[in-house]
């Protein structure tokens, strides 16, 4: 289904290039409603290539413009920006033909890729905490839209189960284990015992020197050790489990750093021969010299010690994403901190011959209230599953005040859905390279821009179905869509503005994955819920007369499926009743 967007950006196109100008500028919405539905920057900007008037300049491209199958005639504003509005009829048109689209007007992308997502990727021994939830969050989202889009999405893990750390956390077991504390929390026993050892190894040269030989007898495949390597990895993975399971995460590869562990010395032995790598002091090195940004930044692949590292196994992981697994496209969803770390590894795959598309998606920080990096009293992560449970606790009470009646199970679901939600939202409605505030009252209001002021637009929407009666019964999940294209008609001008949102979904979509910006798409139902209120104030819909009401009745069914779809692109859930 074409979109009003790219229908107006190539009447513009033809009319620039008919008026004798070069294809230039961007059609975009109106960033004020008052001025129109679209606007372009075109005349400014061709304008400024060829040093003429832009008004002058929006004026001939006007006179070429033929929009009157779709709106009304453009109009030239300010310094120059032309400026676009629909014609309600032609709104009514699309919104009915969107009524039976299951995409709800979205088309797949043209040429599909096939996208590795790296995303979560936390380290064993170590406990998730509220550092890894924008990744979290982040990553599954633009997997769900790139999915959504049409491509073909492989979701991994890259869990960091395999390295230094492992001489400790192995001789802190052997050492230091506490066997009731393990079987009450598996994890944070673990934890203890590794920074003990950690703390222990920094003052005894006898405790680090031990250290390394459980490194090198776990290297080297000792069965005592490979055990509890993989206990602790076991352990590990349970409480991941749990988050993911909280989160609704899923993926579908978990190559960890130990999947790699057998390719390294391969890795490292191509990249010598190919001359990408070079013996420098004992290790072997990458030097990127003609490079200005990393000049003075070599890689080191193996260190003089002959053992590997984090940048060896990223090497390897390009091979395999590349080679075996076919991608077209890796994106990292990874803190900033590794930006140097992976500005190396894409040059390294550059140097090989590879021309996937690689990125790196990063993101800011969560901050707490005092707008420092979030840290619990004692001055440690908040660890993301005691965060997460307390979501739940928090949206539940918020549940008991606003809906008593609810059964015990259905303010159950409901608390977890609104709960997790909340949490999801407050990340994914900022930009992603801006810190925020994680404020608790902030993201669970019922008001302004949240995931429960979203989630009850939605169950007011089903409501009013409920009241409507059976023949008008739908569920947003359902396969089939009940509704055939129908006559809408928009009188009032607050039905002609949720129309014409509603009419932008298609457009919205796809723009996240210009830059990454799921804040894109919730921003968008955000003002989809507000236009919804205003005209569910200004419309009466059960209690006008037909064919008000039927059409009406489409565009709350509409609204509630673009909140129900969108929401769910985000990875969010929408409750029944709440
Ligand atoms: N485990 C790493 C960390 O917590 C993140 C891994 C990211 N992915 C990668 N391919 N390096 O810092």
């Amino acid at each position: 289904m074409e979109t009003f967007q790219s229908l107006l950006a190539k009447k513009l196109s033809n009319a620039l290039f008919a008026a004798g100008l070069p294809n230039a500028g961007e059609l975009t919405s109106a960033t004020d409603p008052r001025f129109g539905d679209y606007q372009t920057n075109a005349a400014l900007i061709v304008a400024k290539q060829q040093g003429e008037s832009p008004r002058e300049v929006a004026r001939r491209i006007v006179e070429h413009l033929k929009v009157d199958d779709v709106g009304e005639a453009p109009t030239v504003a300010g310094p120059g920006f032309i400026n676009f509005t629909l014609r309600p009829a032609v709104v009514a048109e699309k919104t009915a033909s969107m009524l039976a689209d299951e995409r709800l007007g979205v088309s797949q992308a043209e040429s599909p890729r096939r996208i590795v997502v790296d995303f979560g990727s936390p380290n064993v021994a170590k406990p998730m905490h509220v550092g890894h939830i924008r990744s979290i969050v982040l990553g599954d989202a633009l997997a769900r839209i790139a999915s959504f889009l049409g491509h073909e999405v492989i979701r991994d893990n890259h869990i960091g189960d395999w390295g230094t750390q492992f001489g400790m956390v192995i001789y802190g077991w052997k050492n230091l284990l506490d066997q009731d504390a393990l079987q009450q929390n598996p994890l944070a026993e673990i934890v203890r015992f590794y920074k003990e050892t950690n703390a222990l190894a920094t003052s005894d040269p006898q405790v680090r020197e031990a250290c390394r030989q459980e490194l090198v007898k776990l290297q080297g495949g000792d069965k005592e050790n490979i055990d509890i390597w993989n206990e602790c990895v076991a352990l590990s993975m349970q409480d991941f489990e749990h988050v993911y399971e909280l989160l609704d995460i899923h993926y579908d590869i978990q190559c960890g750093e130990s999947f790699y562990h057998d390719r390294l010395p391969g890795v490292v032995e191509h990249l010598l021969k190919s001359g990408i790598a070079e013996l420098s002091e004992g290790a072997v090195v990458v030097f990127f010299r003609d490079v200005p940004e990393l000049s003075d930044k070599p890689c080191i692949i193996r260190k003089r010690d002959g053992g590997f590292n984090y940048a060896t196994t990223d090497v390897a992981t390009v091979d395999y994403r590349l080679g075996e697994l076919k991608a077209d496209s890796v994106w990292y969803v990874v803190g900033a901190p590794q930006t140097l770390h992976f500005k190396q590894i894409f040059e390294i795959a550059r140097r090989q011959g590879y021309q996937a598309d690689l990125r790196h998606i990063t993101f800011g920080s969560i901050l707490g209230e005092d707008r420092k990096l979030m840290k619990t009293r004692s001055g440690d992560n908040v660890p993301l599953r005691e965060l997460l449970e307390e979501a739940g606790r928090r949206a539940r009470k918020i549940i008991e005040e606003k809906n008593p009646d609810l059964s015990e199970p259905e303010k159950m679901d409901v608390a977890q859905i609104i709960g997790i939600g909340a949490v999801k939202y407050a990340d994914l409605s900022q930009y992603r390279m801006t810190d925020y505030v994680f404020l608790w009252d902030k993201m669970l209001s019922l008001q302004g821009n949240t995931a429960p002021y979203l989630q009850n637009a939605y169950v007011r929407i089903r409501s009013i179905f409920r009241k409507a009666g059976k023949s008008w019964n739908w569920h947003p999940a359902d396969k089939e869509i009940g509704w055939k294209p129908m006559r809408i008609c928009l009188n009032e001008s607050a039905e002609i503005n949720l129309a014409k949102r509603l009419c932008q979904f298609a457009e919205i979509v796809p723009q996240v994955l210009n830059d990454f910006r799921p804040n894109i798409l919730a921003n968008y139902l955000f003002e989809v819920a507000n236009v919804f209120h205003t005209f569910y104030e200004a419309c009466p819909v059960l209690k006008s007369e037909e064919p008000a009401r039927s059409s009406r009745l489409a565009l709350c069914y509409l609204t509630g499926r673009v909140l129900h779809r969108g929401l769910d692109l985000l990875g969010i859930k929408v409750p029944e009743k709440m």
